[in-house]
Formats: C-alpha cells, sequence, structure tokens
C-alpha cells in the first residue's frame, strides 16, 4: 500500500521539484503570453499576479537577412514575489515573414557559450534582445532578490529562445543551475545534439511540454543534427483538466511525441494548449512533493 504524504494547508512560494499539471497549466503557460506586449499584456499582468513588480518589455527586429521589420522577438521580465522568482517569457513568432525566415535559415548554425551548435537564427534574436534591455532588467532584478528562482517560459519560437536563455544564464554565470526553471510548449529543436545531450548539466529543471501531435516540435529536423534537449513532457489528448501525461526523461523518446506518424503531425495541435482553458492563479502551487 503506498504511503501519501502531503500537507494541503501548505503552500510552496517556488517551482515543485519536478512537472506537474497544476504548474504547467496555472503558471507557465499563461504566464507566457505576459511577452506579448501591450495591453494584453498589462492584462495577463493583473490576472498572473498578486504581488509582483513589471520590470520590463523588450520587442526588437531580429532578421538575419534584410532588416524585415516584421521579423521580430519579444521578452518580458517580471519580479513576481507570491512566487519568489523571476519571470522572463518569450513570445512565439509573429506573421509569415517570421515563420519564412525560420524555414529558410533553419539550416544556418552558430556556437553555443562553452560548447555545442545552436541555431543562429533563435541564437542572434536571444541576444538582440538580451543586449537591447533584457540583460540589465535580468541583472538589476537578480540583484535585489538574489534569492528568488528564474522562470523561464514561452511557446513555439518562445520556447526555443527560452531554452537558449536558460543555458545561456548558467553558462555565462548570471544564474546558478538549481536556480533556473525551465518550461517550454511546442518547442521546436533549436540545438544540435552536442548542445541538447549538454544541456541538462546546465538546466536540470527543464520541461518541454508537447501537446498530443503538434507539428512544430518534429518541425526542425534531426536530420541537420538538430536534437531535443530533455525532459519531455507529452500530453497524448486535448489537455483538458485532469488528462494523463507521459514524461520521457530519455532526450527524443519513441514513447512520447516521436510516438506520432509524421502524417499525423497537426499544426492545429500547436494551439489548443490545455485545451485553450488555461488560466493563471495568483495563488502560490500546493505543495504536493
Ligand atoms: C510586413 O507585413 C505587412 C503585412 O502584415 C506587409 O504589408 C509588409 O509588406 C511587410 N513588410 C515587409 C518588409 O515584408
Ligand atoms: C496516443 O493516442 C492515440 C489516439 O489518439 C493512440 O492511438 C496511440 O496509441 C497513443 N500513443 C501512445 C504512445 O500511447
Amino acid at each position: 500500500m503506498a504511503i501519501i504524504i502531503f500537507a494541503i494547508d501548505d503552500v510552496d512560494s517556488r517551482a515543485p521539484s519536478k512537472y506537474t499539471d497544476w504548474f504547467g497549466r496555472h503558471k507557465f503557460f499563461p504566464m507566457g503570453y505576459l511577452a506579448n506586449g501591450g495591453s494584453y499584456m498589462m492584462e495577463m499582468f493583473d490576472k498572473c499576479f498578486d504581488k509582483a513588480d513589471f520590470i520590463k518589455h523588450v520587442t526588437a527586429v531580429v532578421d538575419l537577412k534584410n532588416k524585415d521589420k516584421n521579423v521580430t522577438a519579444s521578452c518580458t521580465v517580471v519580479i513576481s514575489h507570491t512566487d519568489e522568482s523571476i519571470l522572463l517569457a518569450f513570445r512565439p513568432t509573429y506573421g509569415v515573414d517570421e515563420q519564412n525566415e525560420e524555414i529558410l535559415t533553419v539550416a544556418e548554425t552558430t556556437s553555443f557559450p562553452g560548447g555545442g551548435i545552436v541555431n543562429k537564427f533563435y541564437y542572434n534574436a536571444l541576444m538582440i534582445l538580451w543586449n537591447g534591455g533584457i540583460k540589465d532588467a535580468f541583472l538589476t532584478s537578480k540583484n535585489k532578490y538574489s534569492n528568488y528562482e528564474i522562470w523561464i517560459t514561452g511557446h513555439s519560437m518562445g520556447g526555443a529562445l527560452s531554452s537558449l536563455m536558460a543555458g545561456y544564464l548558467v553558462q555565462m554565470g548570471y544564474a546558478s543551475s538549481s536556480a533556473v526553471k525551465l518550461m517550454t510548449f511546442g518547442e521546436p529543436r533549436n540545438g544540435h545534439k552536442d548542445f541538447a545531450n549538454r544541456f541538462p548539466t546546465l538546466v536540470p529543471w527543464a520541461y518541454r511540454v508537447v501537446h498530443h501531435n503538434d507539428y512544430v516540435p518534429h518541425s526542425i529536423p534531426q536530420e541537420l543534427g538538430y536534437q531535443h534537449h530533455r525532459n519531455e513532457i507529452w500530453y497524448n489528448n486535448t489537455m483538458a483538466n485532469g488528462d494523463p501525461y507521459i514524461e520521457c526523461d530519455e532526450p527524443e523518446s519513441l514513447k512520447c511525441s516521436n510516438s506520432v506518424a509524421p502524417d499525423k503531425w497537426s499544426i492545429l495541435d500547436h494551439g489548443g494548449y490545455f485545451d485553450k482553458k488555461a488560466s493563471c492563479l495568483k495563488t502560490a502551487s500546493p505543495m504536493l512533493f
């Protein structure tokens, strides 16, 4: 007989020791919308946080080729006192121009600090955001609240930028690997095998959530040398409240979303995370671990 010990009254203001559906559904996923900017961002800020400081939003042109002003990336920095965390949220791809550029430059790569090959478009975009205000916003926040965790999240392209950000902060000594909590949604591959295999030493608390037949995690092919980093959380369903998930701790596991045949990959499933009903809860997570 299993003995389950949990304290119902106890609250953990930080991320749990491993992935929980509650944290994905009511914290990281909806918090990712903070990256979108504009009045919607402030609406989400009010919905997601109780005691928090809005620190910075940066949107920048990140085109590698033609200075196309439609090719942009965004990041938002928030300090949440309730969660005792500094949040970095990254926005998905916006528009056809950006989508085309991601496809056209897919084989272009660059070296990641400390070793490993990564996608050039994503890394370049991250560096433009970092040097365009995110670095200062992050370091100011970190200096003030040095014991806070660092929560990094994003959907789609935002997931790729989140992963590179998480690795970068630890590699460059801006954060300790135990402080960084990474959770992404529908993340495309963004590093080669050498980078992906090194990733868990940089960011051990890392979850790539994949919804059912979502096409995007398969879109950047392994044939070009890319590989996903661990760990994958796969929902083989609509992600409705209470739906089960499978965790795969080895990269590119055939037990998770790689079990889906290519003819089933669906761009529709790239939306619909948490059945389109994810909502922020301002309260800290109930402690179940
Ligand atoms: C940017 O997108 C708009 C439509 O959303 C389009 O009219 C314009 O030509 C695009 N700009 C460039 C430089 O491609
Ligand atoms: C995922 O769900 C589909 C039905 O949607 C089912 O056919 C398939 O066997 C499931 N895959 C795994 C690995 O459980």
